[in-house]
């Protein structure tokens, strides 16, 4: 069993209302629902109990982002977080993802290469396994599949070497 932090930046709470010719029109829970639907899925495939258990965390506060990365070390085996606009500027959540030291892979709604130039770096990247952004509401699917196919590998390797 996996478990997985899911985070949600600033104004991803709006989501459904905020430019949803960018962001598209589910709202935050519509995308925590799908994300919970396909962490069922994922248990079922392989035949066993749910095989991810997922919890989603919202704030628009960069303090309370960083509490929920720490709390997250004391439960989760990885992180899959959209910063939304902190992305682009906050070293401190940036600092707090490598202090805990959680495999994390960050996702964005938006392609953000292809947006205004101040999207376009990002501060997080670099402490993460990577990356994925401009798939809509899939990038989170895609991020949390890459995120649980890591935890796989790893521990399959870790179990290889002790055996
Ligand atoms: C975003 C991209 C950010 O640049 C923006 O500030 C957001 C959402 C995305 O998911 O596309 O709030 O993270």
């Amino acid at each position: 069993m996996w478990r997985i932090l899911v985070i949600h930046g600033p104004n991803l709470n709006l989501l459904g209302e905020r430019e949803p010719e960018v962001y598209g029109r589910l709202t935050l829970g519509e995308i925590d629902r799908r994300l919970q639907d396909h962490a069922a899925s994922a248990g079922a495939e392989k035949g066993a109990e749910p095989g991810l258990e997922l919890r989603s965390f919202q704030s628009n506060h960069e303090g309370a982002i960083i509490d929920a990365v720490h709390g997250a070390a004391g439960w989760a085996d990885g992180l899959l977080i959209n910063p939304g606009a902190y992305t682009h500027y906050a070293y401190a959540i940036r600092d707090a993802i490598a202090a805990v030291g959680l495999p994390t892979v960050e996702v964005h709604l938006s392609n953000i290469y292809a947006r205004e130039p101040f999207r376009h770096s990002s501060v997080i990247t670099p402490v993460c396994l990577g990356q994925i952004a401009g798939f809509g509401w899939r990038s989170y699917q895609l991020g949390l599949e890459a995120l649980v196919d890591h935890l796989q590998d790893t521990a399959s390797q870790a179990e290889g070497e002790s055996s």
